[in-house]
């Protein structure tokens, strides 16, 4: 059977990477989660003093790119890939509110996207490939055969990361947590690279009244048609 790209797209925490990943895992594609790169980037630069009081040393984050090893190894009891930099798990790590409030400047960077987008149409060469970020269908893989575009209100989406977070024990409060949903729905959609918008062809998915299994079915049937043109 011929082997696809699908690029979804779409506003953070709208559960884009759950249903990428279970897609992924139903047709035996690969699955990647690319705002796990420029988490990890963010990560890097947290923890290396680059970011200080909330303003990123571009010069020195420009210096250091070439230090920041990004790769996914599959976790089979996650049923999903984990992030790896420089062959160290974080993907707890790169999950926290704090990456969280500082990936969107990070994310802005032209020099940062250059590098992370060159890595993602490396892992697409093959196809057979779903991968979820912002840019997808319309700057990493403008030809997918399938491109989706997802959204839900600011306010269920934050209702989700909330339960997330809390379901791992992290303590967080709800305007917060609005309040970084909101703004980076501004960051992703106003920055001058490669913003976040729908591209011309792709499938609108407003999944803010879906169950995940209405979900589900909704992709499988959107994937089928995909394959079958
Ligand atoms: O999907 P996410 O919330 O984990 O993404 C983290 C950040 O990275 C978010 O601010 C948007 C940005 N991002 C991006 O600019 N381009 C992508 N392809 C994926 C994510």
């Amino acid at each position: 059977m011929k082997k696809i790209t699908i690029a979804v797209d779409g506003f953070s925490s709208c559960g884009k990477s759950t249903m990428a990943k279970d897609l992924a895992k139903e047709i035996g594609y690969v699955y990647v989660d690319s705002g796990a790169m420029y988490r990890t980037v963010a990560l890097y630069a947290l923890e290396q003093g680059i970011i200080k009081e909330g303003k990123i040393d571009e010069d020195r984050l420009k210096q250091e790119m070439g230090n920041i090893n990004i790769s996914f190894h599959f976790n089979p009891q996650r049923g999903r890939p984990d992030t790896y930099l420089n062959g160290q798990c974080v993907e707890d790590r790169i999950r926290t509110l704090e990456v969280s409030n500082h990936v969107s400047p990070i994310a802005a960077l032209g020099f940062v996207r250059e590098e992370m987008v060159r890595q993602q149409q490396r892992m697409g060469e093959e196809g057979g490939i779903i991968m979820d970020g912002r840019d997808i269908g319309t700057t990493v893989f403008p030809n997918a055969e399938l491109k989706i575009f997802v959204t839900a209100s600011a306010e269920i989406r934050a209702q989700r990361r909330y339960d997330e977070l809390t379901a791992k024990g992290e303590s967080c409060n709800m305007a917060d947590i609005l309040r970084n949903v909101e703004e980076r729905d501004y960051i992703d959609t106003h920055r001058e690279i490669s913003p976040l918008c729908q591209a011309a062809d792709a499938l609108v998915l407003d999944n803010s009244h879906m169950t995940i299994e209405e979900q589900k079915q909704w992709l499988i049937r959107a994937y089928q048609h995909a394959i079958e043109k």
